[in-house]
């Protein structure tokens, strides 16, 4: 019997490839996509996360999410994910159905019909997420768990501090990280380790078909704009690690702790606090990754891609 998914997210790059992992899964039916402003704005990871879907043969339904998040002002990431969001994959395929209902109505109407709990996939900013816990604080008990790839327990990727998606809405990130919902979380620590360079394309590329094709082309100008942007050879392909937590959980190692988000500092806004030691004795709200098997991980991507032979 397979197991309720919901996909939230904001193609991207690195939530393609995660997106295509789920594409062929047999434990996870997908129940639908949500897309939300990060990566970009809403309107491009709505129209990307169609045409992905379209692309792979996804019949889940796409809807739009918030157009920005809950009280700071947007931020995107066109130096990473190029003008569109996706840039490299310029497929103009849509679903022969475009939803027009909101994503967080979708979400919680879901949620509350929902005959068994709902695993949620979050690799985007949580607006969406968070404002459903907040029309409908019931869906709560709808949820089986929150599988989020955000946060870091070091350094951060868009401050010193702060993880992207942590930092497009903190806000949102401590309606989700003080709800009580089970949570497990593919921070920065363990996404750092799933480094994608040119010999990745090339083994990923050799099985020629949509998913290996989507890998090339979208990895090609991934890996240009990681190393322009961090001086990194290799590209640290975030979101995929997160849905390896679904599909292959003894591939990461994780440590429950406490987990708190930085709403209120200017050089910390966004910061994920990991009470690594339990110095608060405050009780672990969180699964974090702390390790990676990075040799499974990219056997995992690639036996997802064979799928679409
Ligand atoms: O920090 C990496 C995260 O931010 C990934 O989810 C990437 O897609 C962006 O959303
Ligand atoms: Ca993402």
């Amino acid at each position: 019997m397979k197991k309720p998914l919901i996909m939230d997210c904001d193609p991207g790059r690195d939530d393609a490839i995660a997106l295509m992992m789920l594409g062929k899964d047999e434990n996870y039916e997908l129940l639908g996509i949500t897309t939300v402003a990060g990566n970009h704005t809403v309107s491009h990871t709505f129209n990307n996360a169609q045409r992905l879907s379209a692309w792979l043969g996804i019949e889940a339904p796409v809807f739009r999410g918030c157009e920005r998040p809950l009280l700071r002002a947007p931020v995107i990431a066109p130096e990473i994910h190029g003008d569109t969001g996706l840039d490299g994959f310029d497929e103009q395929c849509m679903p022969k159905h475009q939803e027009t209902e909101h994503a967080v109505n979708w979400l919680v109407k879901t949620l509350l019909a929902a005959t068994e709990p709902v695993t949620l996939l979050v690799t985007g900013p949580m607006t969406n997420i968070a404002m459903a816990l907040r029309l409908a604080p019931t869906v709560l008990s709808h949820i089986d768990r929150i599988v989020l790839m955000g946060g870091s327990m070091t350094l951060g990727n868009v401050t010193p501090a702060a993880e992207f998606n942590m930092y497009a809405d903190p806000e949102a990130a401590k309606i989700v990280f003080t709800s009580g919902a089970d949570l497990y979380m593919a921070g920065l620590d363990v996404t750092l380790k799933a480094l994608c360079d040119a010999e990745t394309i090339t083994r990923m590329s050799a099985h020629k078909n949509p998913a290996a094709k989507l890998f090339h082309d979208l990895m090609i100008p991934y890996c240009e704009a990681e190393n322009r942007a961090y001086g990194m050879p290799k590209a640290p392909v975030h979101d995929p690690v997160a849905v390896a937590i679904l599909q292959q959980p003894d591939l990461i190692t994780f440590r429950e702790m406490n987990v708190t988000i930085d709403t209120s500092t200017q050089e910390g806004y966004g910061r994920t606090y990991c009470d690594y030691y339990n110095t608060t004795g405050l009780k672990p709200n969180c699964h974090v990754a702390v390790n990676l098997n990075t040799e499974g991980f990219w056997n995992l991507i690639e036996h997802q891609i064979q799928k679409y032979n």
